[in-house]
């Protein structure tokens, strides 16, 4: 993940460009850079570290670009820091992504004669533009159409008033002022200047010069948009102000899966190994750590084809026959300190077990009690309802899964990727899509929730956070069982949220959505794809083995606006705690 931001108006750009770089320093901060226009020049600065603490030197220009790192490819040094140039230094790239074809893109153009100065995959974007002797918008275009990957681009020229945005896959999004124009990863990066912004998609590339223009990568056509107001104050975002605990932490999830990952690799492959050699793997938690669990024997299964079995810590007792001593116990606590779990835990040390702790809060119980802990640093979780540890805890999950089939780079690449998409997602537009469908469930009494495989335990999950937060009788099943008892509940209207990824189960899915629609239900697809059969449609992105991650996510914001609408207290469910410290 990296921090993209970019300037064109009539003010100095450098100042603009250094508080948006420093409002994205979430995204990464191992290194940062600057380059702005004046004269018909390029004026560049760049540095590993932090740019919260370093001394700057303006740069002067009305244009410009600028980055914060999170590195992936080329290690955290001074040449490796965004912005890139090509061999002439007059044109600039910042780059946030992976282009994948890097390795064969270099060699080609190094047989050509260009030469590099960088170990990162983002410097042949310069080169490539350049190669492509033609205007420079032209050249942005066509070299975009080599790139394969996930990405998002911007690019300067000098002496061309203008940047140019090209996006496929990475969030990029432009906001727009009184004869001014910025290009950022993310809407706070230019929120105290504007809240007027314009949504570049996924294939197309915008010009910013006096109006943004959009167009099609691949064939060059004008796209046209809309402008779009967000209503996030400048101050509350900066603050993470927001009117209940819940909807920040859902919010946050823009970054936390990416803190989730950062993990030693060694411990991550050590502990996979020890799974590999265990006699027995029982991943245990309470409440919605539990479901998390539950996830965990789909991810194995499906990543590293080795069975481990989920139990609620609190029926753990009945399992403690099968406890060996090399049997290794996995438990997943946000607060690491629910009684049932702890109680669970100590019986299976007694049986000599060993015992891995994943949880939020450093120094809590579990974390004392466990032979090793990994920590999966969300930050405080304050709202009972659990979202931000949730989604954490899946990922880091998914990367001992990965790790257990020997592919634990591969799983890091998916999460990253993944982290991206939440990003995407986590947008003023789609927020209010699912508050739209919220408020249509307002006065609804029931609501049920289906899914198969991986998505089967979110299912049960998304009826856990329907359920307490807006006291909605709300019912998660295994779709396949449906027509097994619970298809006797769907009369006229009643809602259904089926959740169906773009994998095997999709077919199917779909043959039970048909099912529920025969009966009169309101079916709210949760998916990648639309489909003729939903009533309402809630786009995810296709995050293949992590679509736990991002199914639950918009069900966590319809469960809080739903809640909202109904006058609930979010935050302090009736009747729940966020810690269960007894039995
Ligand atoms: C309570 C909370 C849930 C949580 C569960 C387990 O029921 O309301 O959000 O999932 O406890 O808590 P833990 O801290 O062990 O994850």
């Amino acid at each position: 993940m990296c921090g993209i931001i970019g300037y064109v108006g009539h003010q100095d750009a450098f100042p603009i460009l250094e508080q948006g770089l420093r409002r994205l320093e979430y995204r990464g901060y191992d290194s940062f850079g600057f380059a702005t226009q004046h004269e018909g020049t390029l004026h560049i600065t760049k540095s590993a570290g932090k740019i919260s603490g370093a001394t700057l030197t303006p740069l002067p220009g009305s244009i410009g670009i600028a980055h914060t790192r999170w590195a992936t490819h080329g290690g955290v040094t001074d040449e490796n820091a965004h912005p890139h140039v090509d061999c002439s230094g007059s044109i600039a790239v910042v780059h946030n992504g992976i282009i994948e074809n890097f390795q064969a893109l270099r060699a080609e153009l190094e047989k050509k004669g260009h030469s590099f100065s960088s170990g990162t995959d983002t410097e042949i974007i310069a080169h490539l533009i350049e190669e492509q002797k033609t205007d420079f918008v032209e050249a942005v275009r066509k070299a975009a159409c080599r790139l394969a990957g996930r990405f998002a681009i911007v690019a300067e020229h000098a002496g061309d008033k203008l940047l140019v945005g090209v996006r496929r896959g990475s969030p990029l999004i432009v906001g727009t002022g009184k004869d001014e124009l910025f290009v950022a990863s993310d809407i706070p990066a230019f929120l105290t200047h504007t809240k007027t912004v314009m949504y570049i998609d996924d294939g197309e590339f915008v010009v910013l010069s006096t109006e943004p223009k959009f167009f099609s990568i691949e064939t060059g056509e004008p796209v046209t948009k809309r402008r779009i107001e967000v209503s996030w104050d400048a101050a509350d975002a900066e603050k993470g102000d927001y009117p209940h605990f819940m909807i920040k932490e859902i919010m946050e999830q823009k970054e936390t899966i990416q803190r989730a990952i950062h993990q030693d690799d060694n411990e991550i492959q050590r502990i996979a190994d020890a799974i590999k050699n265990a006699y027995g793997t029982f991943f245990i938690g309470c409440g919605t750590a539990a479901k998390v669990c539950q996830t965990a024997e789909y991810l194995f299964s499906r990543i590293a084809q080795r069975h481990v079995n989920f139990v609620p810590a609190s029926e753990f007792a009945s399992h403690e026959h099968f406890l060996k001593e090399n049997t290794l116990v996995i438990a997943v606590s946000q607060s690491g300190e629910t009684a049932d779990v702890l109680e669970a835990v100590e019986t299976a040390k007694k049986k000599g077990a060993k015992v891995i702790a994943i949880v939020n809060v450093t120094g809590s119980s579990l974390t004392r009690i466990a032979d090793t802990s990994f920590l999966i640093n969300a930050g405080p979780e304050q709202a009972v309802a659990s979202t931000k540890a949730t989604t954490a805890q899946l990922a880091l999950v998914m990367m001992l899964a990965y790790a257990t089939a020997g592919k634990l780079d591969e799983g890091r690449r998916l999460l990253v990727d993944t982290a991206g998409m939440v990003n995407d997602m986590l947008n003023p537009r789609y927020m209010k899509l699912v508050e739209g469908i919220a408020k249509q469930m307002t006065n609804k009494r029931n609501a049920y929730i289906i899914g198969r495989g991986l998505n089967f335990p979110m299912a049960l999950e998304a009826a856990i956070k329907i359920m307490e937060v807006s006291y909605v009788h709300a019912q998660g099943f295994a779709a396949g069982e449906l027509k097994h008892g619970p298809i006797a509940l769907i009369q006229q209207g009643e809602p259904v949220i089926a959740i169906i990824p773009q994998d095997e189960t999709h077919d199917a899915m779909i043959s039970n959505v048909m099912e529920v629609k025969a009966r009169g239900g309101f079916v709210i697809g949760v998916s990648p794809k639309n489909n003729p059969e939903f009533d309402a449609w809630i786009r995810v992105p296709d995050a293949r083995n992590a679509s736990p991650i991002v199914s639950i996510i918009p069900i966590q914001i319809l469960a809080y606006y739903l809640g909202v609408a109904r006058g609930c207290d979010v935050d302090k469910p009736r009747n729940l705690a966020k810690s269960v410290t007894v039995k």
